[in-house]
């Protein structure tokens, strides 16, 4: 069975997919249960609050995207310049974006890594409503932290990301040394035929191994190589996100000697940059100094590959910066929760192959042949199940659990429910033969160590996790509400690699 999109919106959802679906919702628990309108709340913005509006349009809009004689390409964006919407603010300000669904398909936005109230986090049935096609949904809150986050929709995200609905979100203010430059480098490739139009965005093959490669690449949405320039002599600061739904990437840099100053947004000592893996989702912030020579080249490269990638090149340009020896400057660390580990309490997180993915009981779910409702054992409904956010097989799980195994009088039970204010470590193992980028929403991680790897210590909001690999995480549960954790190999997570925990 090949499975697209198409077969879902025409109605012929797969009951495994449902069973899938239902099984995430078992493992959330009757308590998150959402019956009818209880979704959570956030606060307003008080009086005199500094906030910066914004309005995104999220829409298909038919670009020239490749050179002709390709066709144009009915590319998803959030503006109407081609291009990531990149939302810049200070630190302290408010953010409160309209969100404008011109699509045909409901949508949301969730603002990946920004540790914001439950309400604001963008999660169709579990935080908001999906917002239907004609519908608007305002977002605000004020970021904690600083960094390099971005933003997207969070079902159908294979096809929404996929045709290109992303957007970057940049919180400045953590530099203790100014930059001389700050340079976004956005990196994700496209599923584009050589005439223009788009070939499925999930593949049955793909979606059971390391997922459905794209076959244009683009930095900043222009072919490989991105080209640019840079002040010669000047301190350079790169904001790199891999922002595929697929490829995992080794960034290294040629030209200059660049240091690790972020990781997924969060300061670190700086630390001198070898090569760096960056999965799906994941960030990476350097600082360089720049050729003082005009002309002198600085190369961006993944070493993820046969052959190294030549990503971006940039060039010195004008009269060099009258700059001291170049020393990396640290950034401002985010005020975090202390870890208590001594106290902590050790969890596991297991990612699994599916043993099936056909088991399923049509019965079970009540509402054959049309996604529904979700009927648990106290007697709630949770009404989760829609096609748009059913995935049409089970390949993957989290913690074993595999619902199609499970009789509707044994749900299983939610994958954690954690006490608010406690530090928790979860070591996450890697059983499967691929690598799985693990991201938990609404808090920020310590990556602690690894079996198998050597680990900076470092924080973040997604950890790459690799065959046979076990990596600690630690983290205080202090954001309370029903957070999501998958995997960000989007066709992964969309084939069951996702869950939820409670912070209660
Ligand atoms: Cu960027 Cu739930 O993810
Ligand atoms: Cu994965």
């Amino acid at each position: 069975m090949r499975f697209t999109r198409r077969k879902l919106l025409t109605g012929i959802a797969g009951v495994t997919g449902l069973a899938a679906f239902a099984g995430i919702a078992g493992r959330l628990g009757s308590a998150a249960a959402k019956t009818g309108a209880g979704y959570p709340t956030a606060p307003q913005p008080p009086a005199g609050a500094d906030i910066v509006d914004v309005d995104l349009m999220a829409q298909i809009r038919r670009w020239q995207f490749l050179p002709s004689p390709a066709g144009e390409s009915d590319i998803a964006g959030y503006d109407d310049a081609p291009g990531f919407k990149v939302i810049r603010l200070q630190h302290g300000q408010w953010l409160r974006a309209t969100l404008h669904n011109a699509l045909a398909e409901h949508t949301s936005i969730h603002w990946h890594g920004i540790r914001l109230p439950n309400a604001m986090d963008g999660v169709p049935y579990l935080t908001q409503a999906p917002v239907q096609p004609g519908e608007s949904f305002t977002y605000e809150f004020q970021p904690p932290d600083t960094g390099t986050f971005f933003f997207h929709p969070h079902c159908d995200t294979v096809t929404q990301m996929g045709r290109g609905l992303s957007g970057i979100l940049i919180i400045e203010g953590d530099e203790i040394r100014k930059s001389d430059a700050d340079i976004v480098c956005a990196y994700r490739d496209w599923r584009l035929k050589p005439d223009g139009s788009f070939d499925a965005f999930m593949t049955d093959k793909g979606a059971a191994t390391a997922g459905t490669f794209g076959k244009v690449a683009t930095m900043n949405d222009t072919l490989l190589p991105w080209r640019s320039e840079m002040p010669a002599g000047g301190d350079i600061r790169l904001r790199i996100l891999n922002l595929d739904v697929t490829r995992i990437m080794e960034i290294g840099v040629e030209g200059a000697e660049a240091w690790v100053i972020a990781t997924d947004g969060n300061a670190i000592a700086p630390i001198k940059l070898d090569t760096w893996k960056l999965g799906p989702a994941m960030r990476l912030d350097l600082i360089l100094r720049a050729p003082a020579q005009a002309g002198g080249k600085v190369q961006l490269l993944n070493y993820f590959a046969a052959q190294p990638v030549l990503l971006a090149e940039l060039t010195a340009s004008g009269g060099a910066l009258d700059r001291p020896a170049f020393v990396p400057a640290p950034l401002k660390a985010p005020q975090l929760a202390a870890l208590d580990l001594a106290k902590a309490e050790p969890l596991t997180l297991r990612l699994s192959a599916a043993s099936s993915g056909s088991a399923a009981d049509e019965k079970q779910l009540g509402n054959k042949g049309k996604p529904g409702d979700i009927k648990l054992p106290n007697g709630e409904i949770l009404h989760l199940a829609d096609a748009l956010c059913l995935t049409p097989n089970t390949l993957w799980v989290l913690n074993g659990v595999a619902w199609p195994d499970r009789s509707h009088k044994n749900l299983p039970p939610s994958l954690f429910t954690l006490a608010r204010g406690k530090t928790y470590v979860v070591e996450v193992i890697n059983t499967t033969s691929r690598q799985h980028p693990i991201h938990l929403h609404g808090h920020t991680f310590q990556v602690l160590d690894s079996n198998s790897e050597k680990i900076i210590p470092h924080l973040s909001d997604t950890v790459l996790v690799a065959p046979n690999e076990r990596v600690k995480i630690a983290f205080v549960a202090d954001n309370p509400g029903s957070w999501m954790i998958h995997c960000h190999i989007i066709e992964h997570q969309e084939t069951g690699m996702m869950g939820y925990f409670r912070v209660a």
